[in-house]
C-alpha cells in the first residue's frame, strides 16, 4: 500500500502501523511505551501524529497505515502535543536525575532534552505522594522505585509476552493504578525468576538492575549476548 508521510511517498506492507511505515523511510517517531513485538498498548501518547481528515491526533504505534493516508509527524500541533505529554509525565515523575542510575540513559530524559522540557507547570496527581513511597529493594538484583515510574507498562508486557511469567502486574485503575513489581520482602514467593528483562525494558530509572549503581552508561559498551 502507498501513503504519504511528511511529504514522502512510502510503500508499506499490509498490517504495518504508521510508526513502522515511517521507519522504513528513516522517519523516527518518538515512543516511550512501545516495544517492537512486545507492546503497542498506546499508554504514553508520545508518538501522536496528524492524519489528514481526522480531527484528533492518533498514536502512530498502534494505528494501522492505510492506502492513501497523508500523515504529518512533526507539525506544530504534533510537537505541542508531545511537549504537553512530556510535561504531564514529568508532573508525576521524581526528577532526581543526578542521583538516578539511569541518568544519561533515560528515555524520558532524552525526549525532554530533545523537546526542550526541563520543568512542568502541572501538579501531578501522584507525584509528591510517590516520592515518599520507599523503593522495593529486597530483591538481590532488581529494584523498583515507583516515584520514577511513568506507568508505560513495558515491564508488565515484557514479563507477560517475552518471558511468560506474568510476575509483574497492573493493579487498580486511573490515577490509582500501580505496577505491582515483585521486588519487596516477599519476592521469593512470587513468579519472578530474576531474568532482568523488565529492567531492560523500563525507559526510566523506575525498574533497575542493582549493579547499575557501579557504573554509568557511558562507561560501558554494548555486546551481543546469547541470553534471551
Ligand atoms: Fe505510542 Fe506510547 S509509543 S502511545
Amino acid at each position: 500500500m502507498r501513503l504519504t508521510i511528511d511529504g514522502r511517498n512510502v510503500e508499506a506492507a499490509e498490517g504495518m502501523s504508521i510508526l513502522q511505515a515511517a521507519k522504513t523511510v528513516g522517519i523516527e517517531i518518538p515512543t516511550l511505551c512501545y516495544l517492537e513485538g512486545i507492546s503497542d498498548i498506546g499508554s504514553c501518547r508520545l508518538c501522536v501524529v496528524e492524519v489528514e481528515g481526522k480531527n484528533e491526533l492518533v498514536t502512530a504505534c498502534n494505528t494501522k497505515a492505510k492506502e492513501g493516508m497523508v500523515v504529518q509527524t512533526a507539525s506544530e500541533r504534533v510537537i505541542e502535543a508531545r511537549k504537553t505529554v512530556l510535561k504531564l509525565l514529568l508532573s508525576n515523575h521524581n526528577i532526581d536525575c543526578f542521583n538516578c542510575e539511569k541518568n544519561g540513559d533515560c528515555e524520558l530524559q532524552k525526549y525532554c532534552n530533545i523537546y526542550g522540557i526541563d520543568t512542568t507547570p502541572y501538579f501531578g496527581s501522584r507525584g509528591l505522594l510517590e516520592c515518599e513511597i520507599p523503593k522495593k529493594d529486597a530483591h538481590p538484583f532488581l529494584s523498583y522505585d515507583q516515584s520514577k515510574c511513568i506507568y508505560c507498562q513495558r515491564c508488565v508486557q515484557t514479563c507477560r509476552v517475552a518471558t511468560g511469567r506474568r510476575a509483574i502486574k497492573l493493579r487498580r485503575t486511573g490515577k490509582f493504578t500501580i505496577i505491582d513489581a515483585p521486588f519487596g520482602d516477599d519476592w521469593e514467593e512470587t513468579r519472578c525468576e530474576s531474568c532482568g528483562n523488565c529492567a531492560q525494558a523500563c525507559p526510566t530509572g523506575a525498574l533497575t538492575i542493582k549493579r547499575r549503581k557501579n557504573y554509568r552508561p557511558w562507561e560501558v559498551k554494548r555486546v551481543r549476548t546469547t541470553c534471551p
